[in-house]
């Protein structure tokens, strides 16, 4: 029979980090480096676009700065095109249901890249996409975020311990498995999304994770049970207290996050009242033994009342709004490994 022969292959997708192994997450986050060298100091015309004619859906139903703009910015950088359909553009959830629009959207597409609420939409949005999904945020993961969170740890220990002078970039000349591993990271939060792509990154990563949440406000199980596992083969610690100054004891790396997750407005009121004593100060480092050389993080975007202006400003401490620029070289290189190479 003449004709095209049509391969009916099934999609790889980025749902979570739990999926993957360290060397899979450390290689994409060692390719992150290598794209932010490109971008930011390689001749346009040096640049190869391997995405050209390619389009990727960009399905979002809540609002975003950070995984919006790096999606974007990466697809055009990659040569490609990014194309934006917020809730309030495209039929879905009013006239249209997830499944439907899933096969529909993915009918025209490369990729979507979807920011959901429940993980069980971008669940279905995967079972029923013929071409790559990339989680941009579920109440469960935010595995892109996490991606960026690596990259910023390792080239801030690539500098220090290379003593890398101001005005010089040299992270990616090292592989991040030799920076990362025996650092140990004090969450003080809520165990929402962002604390739960740290568990299922960090330990397999060799990075311990210490972590302290409002009595209520914990980790869904299997979440802690795949931190767990992967600390055992590690080495790594895997610990969770209610005490702030417990998790922070000896942490190289402190991290928070909003107290009250898009989705949860109508319980700020209650929250406010149960993270009392949960907002990062140094007072609270001081009294918690943090390591001397503690660095602070955050996803952004920042709320006061999880870390005062003094932690989150710290031009010594802080490194928040390199953590936020490195969401745009990390989700290049997810999307250029699912678009361009085809799996991660
Ligand atoms: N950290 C993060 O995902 O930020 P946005 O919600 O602005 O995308
Ligand atoms: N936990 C936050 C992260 C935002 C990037 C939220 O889900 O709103």
């Amino acid at each position: 029979m003449t004709g095209i022969h049509i391969e009916a292959k099934k999609p790889n997708h980025f749902i979570t980090t739990a999926d993957f192994t360290a060397e899979q997450l450390l290689d994409l986050v060692y390719n992150s480096l290598q794209f932010k060298v490109q971008a930011k100091y390689t001749p346009s015309e040096e640049i190869k676009r391997p995405l050209a004619g390619k389009t990727l859906a960009v399905l979002f139903s809540k609002r975003s700065t950070r995984t919006r703009i790096a999606t974007e910015s990466s697809m055009a950088f990659l040569g490609g095109h990014a194309m934006f359909l917020g809730s309030q553009d495209i039929q879905l959830g009013v006239n249209e249901s997830l499944l439907d629009t899933a096969r529909v959207v993915s009918s025209m597409v490369h990729g979507i890249m979807a920011r959901v609420k429940g993980h069980d939409e971008i669940e279905t949005l995967a079972k029923e996409s013929s071409v790559p999904v990339i989680n941009a945020l579920s109440d469960k993961y935010h595995p892109t975020q996490i991606l960026a969170d690596l990259m910023t740890i390792h080239e801030y220990y690539h500098n220090k311990n290379n003593n890398v002078p101001e005005g010089i970039y040299s992270a990616h000349t090292q592989h991040p498995r030799e920076t990362l591993p025996g650092k140990k990271v004090a969450w003080v939060g809520d165990g929402n999304n962002i604390l739960q792509e740290i568990l299922v990154a960090f330990p397999k990563c060799g990075i311990s994770v210490a972590a302290a949440c409002p009595p209520g406000y914990t980790c869904d199980q299997d979440v802690i049970d795949i931190a767990l596992a992967d600390a055992k083969k590690t080495g790594a610690s895997v610990t969770f207290t209610t005490q702030p100054e417990e998790a922070i004891k000896d942490s190289d790396i402190i991290i928070t996050d909003t107290w009250v997750s898009m989705g949860q407005e109508e319980e700020k009121k209650k929250r406010l009242i149960d993270f009392k004593g949960y907002q990062v100060t140094k007072d609270l480092i001081a009294r918690g033994g943090a390591k001397p050389d503690w660095i602070f993080m955050h996803c952004l975007p920042r709320k006061p009342e999880e870390v005062d202006d003094e932690v989150f400003y710290d031009k010594e401490r802080s490194v928040v709004f390199q953590e936020a620029e490195n969401r745009k070289y990390t989700i290049t290189a997810v999307i250029d490994a699912l678009l361009n190479k085809g799996s991660i």
